[in-house]
C-alpha cells in the first residue's frame, strides 16, 4: 500500500495509477471446495471482498473498477448454484443501495438485463438512478455479460438506427462504442485475473485491445488490497505503446 501512496507528482497527485481497473472474479467455488464447502459459500465471502476492493479502489483514486459477476455462459451450472449467485446479487444490491447514498458511489450494471428476475431489474434501475446524482468513483458490475453477445447487439442496434436514418451510415469506432454497454466508460487500463485461469472467457472484447494483463493464482475471495498493490506495481512497470515506438 505504502508504495502506491509515495509516487506522487510535483502536484501531489498519484502518478500511474490505472484509471480503470476490470477484474475477473474467478475462484470462488475453488475457494469453497479448499474448505470443505459448498460452492455457494465461496460466492459469498467472493462478494463480501467486491466491496473490500470496491472501497479500496476508490480510496486509493482508482475512477472505475468494473468486475465481471455472472457470465453470458455461466448459466450453464447447476440451477442451485444459478439461484444462489442471483440471490446473492439481489441482497448485494439491496445493501448496495444504502452504501452508494452513503459514500457516493456510482454504480453501472453492464449486461443483458431482461433475462433477469423482476425483483432484480427492479434493484439495477434503482442503483442507477442513484448514481446519476453523483460523480466520481463509478463501479461496474457485469451481470449476465458477454463480450460477443454485447457486440453482436450493439451491431444490430446500429444497423437498426442506421437504417431508420437515425446515424449517418458511416461507422466509426467512436460511435460503435457508443452502442456498447460500456458506453462513456474509458477502455479498461489493467485487467486483473484471480484464480489462476489465462484466459478472457468473453469479457470486455472490445474494451481490452489494449489494457495490460495481469494474472495471478491467488483465488478471488483471498485477493488482498495488497494483492492489488502488486497488480498495479506490475502495471505501472509496463511500457504501453499502443502499436507505437518509444524511442524512434
Ligand atoms: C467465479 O468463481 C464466480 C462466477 C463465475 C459466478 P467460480 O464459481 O467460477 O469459481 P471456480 O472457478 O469454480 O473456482
Ligand atoms: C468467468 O469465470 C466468468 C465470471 C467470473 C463471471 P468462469 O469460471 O465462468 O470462466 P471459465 O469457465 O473458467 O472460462
Ligand atoms: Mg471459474
Amino acid at each position: 500500500m505504502a508504495a502506491i501512496f509515495s509516487k506522487k507528482n510535483a502536484a501531489g497527485e498519484l502518478t500511474g495509477l490505472p484509471r480503470h481497473i476490470a477484474i475477473i472474479l474467478d475462484g470462488n467455488g475453488r475457494w469453497a471446495k479448499k474448505r470443505g464447502l459448498p460452492r455457494t459459500a465461496g460466492h459469498v465471502e467472493g462478494s463480501e471482498n467486491f466491496r473490500r476492493i470496491a472501497t479500496y479502489c476508490k480510496n486509493i483514486g482508482v475512477e472505475y473498477l468494473t468486475v465481471y459477476a455472472f457470465s453470458t455462459e455461466n448459466w450453464k451450472r447447476p440451477p442451485e448454484e444459478v439461484g444462489a449467485i442471483m440471490k446473492l446479487l439481489g441482497k448485494y444490491l439491496h445493501e448496495a443501495v444504502d452504501t452508494m447514498a452513503k459514500d457516493h458511489i456510482r454504480m453501472k450494471i453492464l449486461g443483458d438485463v431482461s433475462a433477469l428476475s423482476p425483483e432484480l431489474r427492479s434493484l439495477v434501475d434503482k442503483t442507477e438512478k442513484i448514481s446519476q446524482g453523483y460523480d466520481g468513483f463509478q463501479a461496474n458490475i457485469c451481470l449476465n455479460y458477454g463480450g460477443r453477445d454485447e457486440i453482436i447487439r450493439a451491431a444490430s442496434r446500429w444497423a437498426q438506427d442506421a437504417a431508420e436514418g437515425k446515424v449517418s451510415g458511416e461507422l466509426t469506432e467512436e460511435i460503435f462504442s457508443s452502442y456498447l454497454y460500456s458506453a462513456g466508460i474509458p477502455d479498461p487500463d489493467l485487467l486483473i485475473r484471480p484464480g489462476g485461469e489465462q484466459r478472457i472467457s468473453n469479457f470486455l472484447l472490445w474494451q481490452c485491445a489494449y489494457s495490460e494483463f495481469y494474472y495471478t493464482d491467488t483465488l478471488w475471495p483471498d485477493f488482498t488490497p495488497n494483492d492489488l498493490d502488486k497488480a498495479i506495481e506490475v502495471y505501472r512497470s509496463r511500457d504501453r505503446r499502443f502499436g507505437g515506438v518509444k524511442n524512434p
